[in-house]
């Protein structure tokens, strides 16, 4: 459920009406509502509550690259979350934020040695290891400073997690994690390093899992991998087991909700005996944002359907080319026609598509329009290909809103550039 919808026939976010938010900004802009963040974070939260108490009350630790948005992140902060990151600059932002550094994993298959010790220094939680190389790194670094880094060890338990196969990361031949079957092995020589305190392991599997069945079978691998650890003399008092709950893109789409994938955790971890965290991204913040842009004008072509070309771009919203993602396109002041079109941004290629022959609102030169869904993975990954500038990102609450990330110009951009003396 999010907020939102129509209200007089013009599409409101929370109380505000999106053309007010247009006239004021400009587009494209994302609009994201603290309303429905709140609400998915409650609601995974409540999911997961019965899952421990005290000292073994579960962490939800929000998957920052899914939005990096400082003011997303202080969201996200008040509702009790830490944080999952991967890179020092995620780490930067989730303690700007406000984030508590105990409630801070980093994640992330290759942190340089200047992450590592920044992790340090920060004094986060935990951090995921994610190769006996990276592991040995670590307890050189925090030896070095006369300190215990505390740590787990990801697993990659090669299951299908039937998703895109560019965000699928627990099958044999994606780089995350060890192998389970060296699993055992890379633990022990991990876990008598002097500067790691090993305390248990994560996994991963994939983003956008609309079936709970390959989440089932990992957390079953993993039930018998803590087992043979304990068996083998480990102490085991920390399992992570990652993010990648989906979310509904379009009609028909039923992903599993939190209490169900609650439901299911609970079944899987019973007498693990453990302190569980959990790295959602998507699933709080995807429905919580929109892209709202402008139908630049529409064109017709040959004897396909007419090009409803926007002003954005894949620069602003990059998932559609990237894995053929679909993302509803809504007008905000429906009229009740429909239309089949190809709807496109201005870059000069072809991969600039957000859908072809699609059936949706009938749009003309000037109207505005949202493509729904894009609070996760929307903003944190634009760029500024075609010299574009990068997109603008407004926060609502209830009745009013406000600039949470400055459209960074073309001007702004080309301000870091120099052009050196041998050029002159
Ligand atoms: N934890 C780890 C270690 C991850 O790699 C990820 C996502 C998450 C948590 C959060 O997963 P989520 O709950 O959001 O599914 N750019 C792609 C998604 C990439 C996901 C990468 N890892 C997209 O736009 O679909």
């Amino acid at each position: 459920m999010d907020h939102f919808a129509l209200r007089d026939g013009i599409l409101h976010a929370e109380d505000v009406p999106l053309p007010s938010i247009a006239e004021e900004v400009g587009t494209p802009v994302y609009v994201y509502s603290r309303a429905t963040l709140e609400r998915h974070a409650r609601v995974f939260r409540e999911a997961l509550a019965g899952l421990g108490t005290g000292e073994q009350a579960p962490l939800c630790a929000f998957a920052v690259k899914s939005n990096p948005n400082l003011s997303v992140l202080k969201v996200l902060q008040q509702q009790g979350f830490g944080a999952d990151v991967v890179s020092g600059g995620e780490l930067i932002r989730a303690l700007a934020a406000g984030m508590d550094p105990a409630d801070i994993v980093f994640s992330g298959v290759g942190k340089t040695r200047a992450e590592l010790e920044l992790g340090l220094d920060k004094q986060i939680g935990q951090f995921n290891i994610e190769s006996r190389e990276e592991g040995e790194e670590l307890s050189e670094i925090a030896v070095a400073r006369g300190e215990v880094a505390d740590a787990v060890l990801r697993i990659n338990p090669d299951v299908d997690a039937k998703t895109h196969e560019k965000i699928s990361t627990g099958k044999a031949e994606n780089k995350f994690g060890m192998p389970l079957m060296r699993a055992r092995e890379v633990f022990a020589e991990l876990a008598v390093l002097p500067g790691l305190n090993l305390r248990g392991v994560a996994i991963h599997i994939g983003s956008q899992l609309l079936d709970l069945e390959p989440l089932e079978t990992a957390f079953a691998k993993i039930g018998t991998l803590v087992a043979d650890l304990r068996a083998a003399g480990h102490s085991i008092t920390h399992v992570d087991l990652g993010g990648g709950l989906g979310v509904p893109y379009k009609a028909g789409e039923n992903p599993p909700s939190p209490a169900e994938y609650g439901a299911m955790v609970a079944k899987a971890t019973a007498g693990w005996d453990v302190k569980l965290t959990f790295e959602p991204g998507r699933v709080i913040a995807g429905n919580a944002g929109v892209l709202l842009t402008r139908v630049v004008r529409v064109k017709r072509g040959g004897n396909g359907p007419p090009f409803v070309i926007v002003d954005a771009a894949m620069n602003d919203l990059a998932r559609p080319a990237l894995y053929g993602a679909w993302h509803d396109f809504d007008a905000v002041e429906p009229h009740g026609e429909r239309m089949i079109a190809n709807i496109v941004g201005p870059i000069c290629e072809t991969g600039d598509t957000f859908a072809r022959d699609r059936d949706c609102d009938a749009v003309a030169s000037g109207d505005l329009a949202v493509f729904r869904t894009a609070g996760a993975y929307g903003a944190t990954m634009a760029s500024s290909y075609n010299s574009r500038g990068f997109v603008a990102e407004v926060m609502v609450d209830g009745d009013q809103f406000a600039v949470v990330a400055d459209r960074i110009d073309a001007n702004a951009i080309m301000d870091a550039e120099r052009v050196p003396d041998f050029l002159t």
